[in-house]
């Protein structure tokens, strides 16, 4: 989740674009940039790194003669940090990006799917380019389509990119000009007097101006320093209201939202979205050969074995349903801490995935180290570009969730659920084990999820707070589920555990009646984790057994099933989807109720104590 801002008016705003950057610094970031027009021309600074070194490196472009840049005096100009998705973290790689000629500059938030296919007719075409950016992409093509009118050429430029993503453009022939489009990923409209701002988070700009307007998906922007002008993709004029912004700057970093722990968890759609986005860019296949594993090692493997440590170990719990289900592979699951001291027996055949949303931890760094030692191929999945992890692997397979800051992981858990579902049905695709219609079908469901994660939220939100109101104050909470249903509710557990520090366990439910049915009585809640499986009726006669020791079963459900309804207390539904994706819905009323939880007894959910995010120590 990049961080972008755009100025157009009367002041110098090299400075101000700055200082929006450091707004947004609250989003990660590994490298940013600026680019200036004045004389009729666009001059670019850009540095890895945080924004010390870029106002280093604009001294040191200074010092080189760079006039727009040493005088400060250009009144438009874009600025960004980058969360790198596409591109090693280097300075060509950071944005702006400028076509060919240098005319054209623009900043992006977000993905180009179709980026290879645009990257080669554009080569074809005689377009040179200067990053492995899919950004870049937009510059090119924006010169493509410029005959005189940004405008046009931008909503020309838009008509040919599929994706998420939201971008800025320069041109260096109109001043006083900037042009925005959206497509899911955020932008907004700062209203100023005699300037205007565009950026993807209100923080960018909240110290100039409070007046916003916001941007729809497919509005193409106009701002001048005396006016904003709305479009849609045909260049039909829209309307939109100024509203005006309440927020101090600290809710602004929040997005509005009470903690940082409420925004990640509403970023879930975005960062889905974003994590299969160009893997899954056209609907028959799974491009994964950011992997480079060569097809027939991917045919001859024996074994997957996946290792991490809390959240990131749930996520591998259930991405071992689609790989053993679609692909046909025997997966070995372990904790980090247990694997590297349990002298496992790996070779050459295994394939051994390190989940780790942070790139640092310990125990699954040093779990990967020894399994690559004795000769598996180690992919990472991880979060974060340049951690560890990356460098302690063979291959990385990245999470697009952006920066993580609450330390219970809610986003970076849905994106690594997804892309565990990747690996599963691209490992079924290279040994041949879907027909091609279930992958195709597979691959339309997961496309669809995002949506349904943005819906799930809208929906459940009122009942799972109505449900943490009655038992906030509860001694004990117990998750039951079964099959693809148990992970979900190893992770409901550790959530409650995590930030409400309420003692919580989850139980396989077929396992109750060998033990854990002690623990109940009429107060303690029980959250069932009944969603449609093939196991399901197993898993109501034991909502059944709960409920019959007085236990107050509430059940998350997959819409239509009537059957839960009738037997538990309360029931939470999510939308249908195939029972192997429902975890990646079923998670979020457990989020939720973990964190009105904690919120209810007034704890600090984003710093939760006794924890920290990274767990560098062993
Ligand atoms: C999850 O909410 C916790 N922050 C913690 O269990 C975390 O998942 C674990 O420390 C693993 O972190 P990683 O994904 O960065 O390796």
């Amino acid at each position: 989740m990049c961080g972008i801002v755009g100025y157009v008016g009367e002041r110098p705003c090299r400075d101000l674009l700055i200082a929006g950057l450091e707004k947004l610094e609250y989003r990660g970031y590994d490298s940013a940039g600026v680019s200036l027009l004045d004389g009729g021309r666009i001059e670019s600074v850009r540095a890895v790194g945080n924004l010390a070194n870029l106002r280093s490196a604009i001294e040191a472009a200074a010092g080189n003669g760079a006039v727009a840049v040493a005088d400060a005096t250009a009144t438009i100009g874009l600025a960004h940090t980058r969360w790198a998705t596409h591109g090693r973290v280097t300075e060509e790689n950071a944005h702006p990006h400028g076509d060919c000629s240098d005319e054209v500059h623009i900043v992006l938030n977000g993905i180009v799917e179709n980026h290879a296919e645009l990257r080669r007719e554009l080569q074809a075409e005689g377009h040179v380019f200067s990053s492995e950016t899919d950004a870049e992409i937009v510059a090119h093509l924006i010169e493509k389509h410029y005959a005189g009118d940004l405008a046009a050429a931008v909503r020309g430029s838009f008509a040919d990119l599929r994706g998420h993503y939201a971008f800025v453009a320069m041109h260096a022939r109109h001043p006083q000009l900037l042009v925005g489009a959206r497509q899911e990923c955020p932008l907004i409209i700062g209203v100023g007097e005699g300037e205007n701002f565009l950026a993807s988070a209100i923080p960018a700009f909240l110290r100039e101006t409070r007046r916003v307007m916001q941007v729809e998906n497919g509005d193409i922007v106009v701002i001048s320093p005396d006016g904003v002008e709305i479009t849609d993709a045909a260049g039909t004029p829209l309307q939109r209201q100024v509203e005006e912004v309440t927020w101090d700057e600290d809710a602004a970093e929040r997005g509005g939202f009470p903690t940082f722990m409420t925004k990640e968890i509403h970023e879930q759609p975005d960062a889905v979205a974003e994590t299969i986005a160009d893997r899954l860019s056209d609907d028959e296949h799974v491009n994964l050969e950011e992997l480079e594993i060569p097809p027939e090692r991917v045919a001859e493997l024996r074994r997957v074995v996946i290792v991490a440590c809390g959240t990131s170990y749930h996520a591998g719990l259930i991405g071992r349903y689609a790989i053993e289900h679609w692909a046909r592979l025997p997966v070995e699951m372990d904790i980090a801490s247990e694997f590297r001291y349990r002298d496992p027996v790996i070779g050459p055949d295994d394939l051994v995935i390190g989940i780790t949303q942070s790139g640092e931890t310990a125990d699954t760094l040093a779990a990967m180290r020894l399994a690559r030692d004795r000769g598996a191929h180690v992919i990472a999945l991880t979060n974060v570009m340049g951690s560890q992890a990356t460098r302690d692997a063979d291959s990385v397979l990245f999470t697009r969730a952006g920066l993580e800051i609450g330390v219970a992981a809610t986003k970076t858990f849905t994106s690594q659920v997804a892309a565990m579902y990747l690996l599963g049905l691209w490992l079924a695709q290279g040994r041949e084990r879907l027909p091609r219609e279930r992958i195709v079908e597979l691959i339309a469901e997961m496309k669809a999820l995002p949506h349904q994660i943005e819906a799930t939220l809208a929906n459940v939100e009122d009942q799972v707070r109505a449900v943490a109101r009655s038992h906030y104050q509860g001694r004990f909470f117990l998750y039951l589920g079964r099959h693809i249903g148990l992970p979900v509710c190893l992770e409901g557990a550790l959530k409650m555990k995590e930030i409400s520090y309420i003692p919580s366990d989850a139980y396989a439910a077929g396992e109750m009646k060998h033990g854990p049915i002690a623990l109940l009585d009429e107060s303690t809640p029980v959250v069932c984790v009944a969603t449609d499986s093939p196991i399901l009726e197993k898993m109501l006669s034991n909502v059944a057994e709960v409920r019959a020791r007085g236990a107050d079963v509430i059940a998350i459900a997959t819409d239509g099933n009537e059957a839960v309804r009738e037997t538990a207390d309360q029931t939470i539904f999510i939308p249908s989807t195939d029972w192997i994706l429902q975890p990646m819905l079923a998670v979020l009323p457990l989020q939720l109720l973990a964190y009105d939880t904690a919120r209810l007894l007034g704890l600090n959910v984003d710093q939760p104590r006794n924890l920290a995010k990274t767990v560098t120590v062993e």
